[in-house]
């Protein structure tokens, strides 16, 4: 087993950096294309040989150090009976959105029943992997908004009308999602993944005392709760808020997006939290020499960090080609 992954999550990493990347199993690849020519997405993420073949297909080509396992945050919304369906060129689309107070509360009972094939999923790949994997979640805030804006969003209108209009329901909604993503990676871990990830990717669109409020007090009782049995990633592109409040961060790892700079993040957090990231992915797909020369830097910079985990500040890009992701590894390894 390669564990320079979980060794940088306890920042006692003393080699080259371990590198992962977001959307590591998505549309840049061949194979996984040729696997969606022949089925849905919401068969693959459904069918847990699937699932475990989709998880494995990177490391057909590429020696990355973790796999994060083939799902989607919005899976869990079946638990509540609302299904989303990812729409070709559209994203998800789900067909009866919350619209009332009244919707939330019709929520009160939930079942993990139909996440069951994803942990299946997880058992099956297991054994086929000689690195960590990564079990995952989104942030309630982010699960939330898709749910009231039935789909991907520009403006988040509808959801920061609804925090405004109506704080109460939106903290039950909150809450709701809460619990039963804690229940949701409790059950991931007892399955065997190695580290836990939390998407929380929309939570910059609120400002401070709303982002405390409504995205990051949720985080936390994840954390609390699952960070005792694996370590806990945290994904939220708001780097200048989270460093200002890093006394309280209890994640073991934050992944921070392309708009901040590693090192200074590492001088304003201290030495005892991971730090994961962030080449920016439109700069990756374009594979040029200003590619080159920021990834230097960025691997420079963070040099003999033994908390460093190298990735991109989001999800590699579906244009990306393979030339970029093979000098990402050569660049990795020969630091
Ligand atoms: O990282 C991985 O390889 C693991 C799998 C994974 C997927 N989605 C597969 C996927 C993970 C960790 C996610 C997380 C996810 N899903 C997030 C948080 C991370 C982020 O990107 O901000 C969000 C917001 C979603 C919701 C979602 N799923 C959207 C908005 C879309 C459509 C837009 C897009 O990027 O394609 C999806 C679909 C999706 N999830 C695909 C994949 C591989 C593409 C499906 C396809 O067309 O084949």
């Amino acid at each position: 087993m390669n564990l320079r992954f979980l060794d940088a999550l306890h920042c006692r990493n003393r080699g080259r950096p371990p590198l992962w990347l977001m959307r590591q199993a998505g549309r840049y690849l061949p194979e996984y294309q040729l696997l969606r020519a022949a089925h849905s997405f919401e068969t693959l993420c459904h069918t847990p040989e699937l699932i475990a073949e989709t998880t494995c297909t990177p490391f057909k080509r590429f020696s990355f150090d973790a796999a994060i396992l083939f799902s989607d945050i919005l899976l869990i919304t079946e638990a509540i009976d609302k299904v989303f369906h990812f729409h070709e060129g559209k994203g998800p689309v789900l067909n009866a959105p919350l619209r009332s107070a009244r919707d939330v509360e019709a929520l009160s009972s939930w079942d993990l029943k139909p996440l069951e094939c994803v942990i299946e999923g997880i058992k099956l790949v297991l054994p086929r992997l000689n690195v960590p994997l990564i079990g995952f979640c989104g942030g309630p805030f982010t699960v939330a908004s898709y749910l009231i804006e039935g789909g991907s969003s520009r403006d988040f209108h509808k959801t920061t009308q609804w925090i405004k209009q109506d704080p109460e329901s939106f903290h039950s909604l909150l809450q709701l999602l809460t619990t039963m993503h804690i229940a949701y990676l409790q059950m991931q871990v007892q399955a065997g993944v190695a580290a836990i990830q939390i998407f929380d990717s929309w939570a910059n669109v609120l400002p401070e005392s709303q982002f405390l409020e409504f995205a990051f007090s949720y985080l936390q009782q994840i954390i609390q709760a699952i960070h005792p049995q694996v370590p806990v990633i945290l994904f939220c592109r708001h780097a200048p808020l989270l460093a200002k409040m890093h006394a309280t961060i209890q994640a073991s790892c934050l992944s921070l997006d392309a708009t901040c700079h590693l090192a200074d993040m590492r001088l304003k957090l201290g030495p005892h939290i991971a730090l994961q990231g962030n080449l920016d992915p439109k700069l990756f797909a374009t594979h040029n020499a200003e590619t080159k020369k920021r990834t230097q830097e960025m691997l420079q910079s963070m040099k003999n960090d033994q908390g460093y985990i190298c990735n991109l500040g989001h999800g590699i890009l579906p244009e990306t080609p393979l030339e970029a992701v093979e000098n990402l590894i050569e660049a990795v390894h020969t630091i």
